[in-house]
Formats: C-alpha cells, sequence, structure tokens
C-alpha cells in the first residue's frame, strides 16, 4: 500500500491561510493529506500543538505564517520560529527527527507558494515514511 504523508498544517489567519485560500480558489494541487489548522497568528503555537499533532498520528507538521517583517502581531512569526527550533531538538531526541517539522512563510496573496511548501514537504516526509509514533499509538 503507497504510504500518504498525513500533515498538519497550522496556518496563520492573515497570510498562511489566506494564501491556502487563494491556493484552492486558483485550482492548485496539493496532497489531500495536509489537513489545515487556522490560527490568528503562527506566535500562538505552542510546543503542545506540535507534539499533540504526532500523538494524533500526523506525520509531519508545517506552520505557515507571514514573512518575517509582516506579521500581523508583530514578531508572533519570529517567536513560532524560535519556539520550534527548540521543538525540532525535542523531536530528534524523540526519535522522529527534525524533517518532520517546517515553520516557512507565505503572504495572502502567495497561493502557488502554498502549494509548492505544501508539495514539497509532503514529499520530504514521505521519504521519511511513517512516523513512527504510529506503531505506538497503535497498540
Ligand atoms: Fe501571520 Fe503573525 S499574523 S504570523
Amino acid at each position: 500500500m503507497t504510504f500518504e504523508p498525513q500533515v498538519c498544517a497550522f496556518a496563520c489567519n492573515w497570510c498562511g491561510y489566506s494564501a491556502a485560500d487563494q491556493a484552492g480558489a486558483a485550482k492548485l494541487e496539493y496532497p489531500a493529506g495536509v489537513k489545515i489548522v487556522r490560527l490568528m497568528c503562527t506566535g500562538m503555537m505552542d510546543p503542545y500543538y506540535t507534539l499533540r499533532a504526532f500523538e494524533r498520528g500526523f506525520d509531519g507538521v508545517l506552520i505557515i505564517g507571514c514573512h518575517i517583517g509582516t506579521c500581523h502581531y508583530g514578531t508572533g512569526n519570529v517567536q513560532a520560529r524560535d519556539e520550534m527550533a527548540r521543538v525540532a531538538r525535542v523531536l530528534n531526541a524523540l526519535g522522529l527527527g527534525q524533517g518532520r517539522l517546517l515553520v516557512d512563510a507565505a503572504s495572502a496573496s502567495e497561493g502557488p507558494r502554498f502549494a509548492k511548501l505544501a508539495n514539497e514537504f509532503v514529499e520530504r516526509v514521505r521519504k521519511l515514511g511513517p512516523s513512527p509514533l504510529r506503531e505506538v499509538i497503535a497498540q
């Protein structure tokens, strides 16, 4: 059976989510396994959200906010980037690997960029294979 990565994509309301919306409106394709969760700002990302996504069986976590310098709340995207750098170390320690986590940006008008990031990230996770937590959860 072909492995179809399941990716939890956290997107900020003002840029990431709007970009995803624009990608959809333009009928740009990205894998159906990408499930989007809208946050007001990626600065709201708590390490718990990331770890919980893996616990729920997702194979990867993608966080898409505004470009640096354009966060609607000032520096939420910088906070998210720094926070997730720490979470990446935890993922390595857990054996999941930091490759399953990506923090990036797409402005509200960058639907094609959102689709590209989603497609590239899914391919990256596909190469990593299913999350090792899947087996643990199934027990
Ligand atoms: Fe988009 Fe803060 S509002 S990252």
